[in-house]
């Protein structure tokens, strides 16, 4: 397995490589990434993964500082795809040289469901996906389903800026209970880990009725009145919307997905679950 640090390192290392698969990380891996990996060394002659703790998706009163780095145990877990498998693991100053001139501003589907507790959020992301597009060159990159409006917004901006790559989404891994594997799971106390199986539960539950044909609105209704009994949970947000654009849909079709954000305590959790499958 090959470490690589700086982007000129990279860069001559993929043109020594054909069919390559990325799949960018902010480390601090756990089986969810180790899946996206799995699949891309199924797909592609080489995968290389990114491990960069984005600056600029975080908001000035979140987690950037305290966000877990555990590179040794990351390179230690990717072992397992030996020569496979190339990391670029840059230094913020690597990937934000100068002053920023170019930024990128995702429109309404950045400002709806995450994206109204976390403003500037997305543009973040794309910024740092793009230029990680651009760095790597890859002919497919891997997303975990887990993040849903990530998935959306990043397939619109392979589209829209007409980028030469394939997007693949991987499903969400869960706990043996449910729970969706997060890097930000190891911040939950015993108890808020119990209180944290709500959102699946929630989202399970939301399925069934609207499988049923149930009316979405009285749905969502529900979810929030059922959430306000709870201590130490508050919700962020819950609604059923469209992979397409995030809209809202008072009937359920292919494209529905109901999405749920919680604060457990002061950990924000987020799962999504697709309606028709
Ligand atoms: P990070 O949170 O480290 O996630 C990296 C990738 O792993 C994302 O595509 C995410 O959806 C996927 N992932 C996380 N948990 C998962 C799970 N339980 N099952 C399946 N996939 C899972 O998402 C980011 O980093 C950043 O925003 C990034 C895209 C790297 C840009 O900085």
């Amino acid at each position: 397995m090959k470490y690589f640090s700086t982007i000129d390192g990279i860069r001559a290392e993929r043109q020594k490589l054909g069919l390559v698969g990325f799949v960018p990380t902010m480390g601090a891996l756990h089986e969810g990434h180790l899946s996206l990996v799995q699949t891309s060394v199924e797909q592609n002659e080489h995968t290389i993964v990114s491990i960069f703790v984005n600056p600029t998706q975080f908001g000035p009163n979140e987690d950037f500082d305290r966000y877990p780095r555990t590179l040794a145990q990351d390179l230690s877990l990717l072992e397992i795809f030996g020569d496979r498998v190339s990391i670029f693991h840059p230094q913020p100053a690597e990937i934000y040289r100068q002053e920023r001139f170019i930024r990128f501003d995702v429109q309404e589907l950045g400002n709806v469901l995450c994206g109204k507790s976390r403003p500037g959020h997305f543009n973040g992301v794309v910024e740092v996906v793009a230029k990680l597009f651009n760095i790597v060159q890859p002919n497919r990159a891997y997303f975990g389903a887990k993040d849903f409006q990530q998935t959306v917004i990043l397939r619109r901006m392979v589209q829209e800026l007409f980028m030469p790559i394939e997007m693949i989404i991987v499903p969400t891994i869960r706990e043996a209970d449910g729970l969706a594997m997060s890097s930000r799971n190891r911040y939950l106390s015993p108890d808020e880990r119990n209180k944290s199986i709500l959102l699946y539960h929630t989202l399970v539950s939301v399925k069934e009725q609207a499988e049923l044909g149930q009316p979405t609105e009285p749905i969502i209704q529900s979810v929030y009145q059922r959430f306000n009994t709870q201590s130490d949970v508050q919700l962020d947000y819950f609604d059923i919307v469209s992979d397409q654009n995030l809209a809202q849909m008072s009937e359920i079709n292919d494209h529905s997905f109901a999405v749920i954000a919680a604060y457990i305590g002061k950990t924000r959790l987020i799962d999504n679950l697709k309606i028709l499958e």
